[in-house]
């Protein structure tokens, strides 16, 4: 089987470091050409350092790492430090990260990479599309060579950090915008699926029990972040990015369907709101296609096991 070439944009946040942790433990099925990280739950200084403290973590030093975008596009910038912490990763307890970023900007590497690669790359969206959008405004042909995005983002019902909008869309609803309207095949994974991930008790001692740094790490960072979700939405931790590499890796744990997704722009109560079209009222053509249902105990059954396989560490 020959393997992806991928690039995972992120902001870690503790679930975006649980799937660095589980892309990193995929190196059979990715070719893992960057990390890019944008300015998201924490500001860019610390999210692109939890990236190279997460790869470190997890064994994979080669993998390079380029810092991106310190804010959205148009709207001033908004955190999620209520939900991740001060650090965005608190909990995991790392060390300074032993390699610097690479000197090039995020969003040149994307183009530059997304021009140059031998085979169409997919492109793993775990923050706000800010990087991405830029990509495609400053280089359109990267379009050309772009497998598919596949993006923690949106909802068909209510959002997290508004009533109507999740946190990496409202982020950077201008991005979001650019990236939904751009014709690149487009999977949209929102909260309708990733609140039936949560990182129950039982499925937190399965990783617990692993005994390696990176299962401790993971454990140590969803206990905090599972009780701040606990206090402000009342569930657990919701493993919200990690299911874009458990798609990519599994995609028969998941359902979904094509449709029409328009991002609200507007301001008012809507802003940064996923209009899905489950119906098909518009009759647009589908610009996306949105999971709606996960097998969650066989995702965290595909999590556990993949997590063994990362080095034990110290
Ligand atoms: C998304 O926002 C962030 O808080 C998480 O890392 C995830 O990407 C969920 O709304
Ligand atoms: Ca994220």
């Amino acid at each position: 089987m020959s393997r992806r070439p991928l690039i995972v944009d992120c902001d870690p946040g503790q679930d975006d470091a649980v799937a660095l942790l589980l892309a990193f433990a995929a190196p059979e099925e990715f070719d893992l050409l960057g990390i890019t990280a944008v300015a998201g739950n924490v500001p860019l200084a610390l999210t692109e350092s939890n990236a190279r403290r997460i790869r470190d973590l997890g064994g994979r030093p080669e993998v390079p790492v380029y810092a991106g975008c310190p804010r959205p596009m148009v709207r001033e910038p908004v955190t999620a430090e209520r939900i991740h912490g001060a650090t965005g990763i608190d909990g995991a307890d790392l060390p300074e990260p032993v390699r610097p970023a690479e000197a090039a900007h995020a969003v040149d590497f994307l183009v530059e990479t997304l021009l140059s690669a031998p085979e169409p790359v997919t492109l793993a969206t775990l923050g706000p599309l800010t990087n991405v959008a830029l990509a495609i405004v400053k280089n359109p042909a990267v379009l050309a060579n772009l497998h598919e995005i596949v993006a923690m983002g949106g909802a068909i019902g209510t959002g997290n950090v508004t009533a109507s909008a999740e946190f990496n869309i409202f982020a950077d609803p201008h991005a979001a915008h650019v990236v939904f309207e751009a014709g690149a095949p487009l999977t949209m994974i929102g909260l309708d699926v990733t609140h039936q991930a949560i990182a129950t008790p039982p499925r937190l001692e399965a990783i617990r029990a692993l005994g390696t740094a990176p299962a401790a790490a993971v454990c140590g960072m969803l206990d905090l972040y599972g009780a701040k979700n606990m206090a402000a939405y009342h569930h657990g931790a919701p493993l919200h990015d990690p299911c874009v590499i458990a798609w990519l890796l599994q995609p028969d744990l998941f359902e979904g369907r094509e449709m029409r997704v328009d991002i609200d722009i507007a301001d008012g109560p809507c802003f940064g709101r996923t209009v899905c079209d489950v119906r098909g009222r518009s009759g647009r053509p589908a610009n996306a296609r949105v999971l709606e249902r996960l097998d969650a105990d066989g995702f965290f059954a595909l999590l556990t096991e993949r997590l063994a396989r990362l080095p034990a560490g110290a």
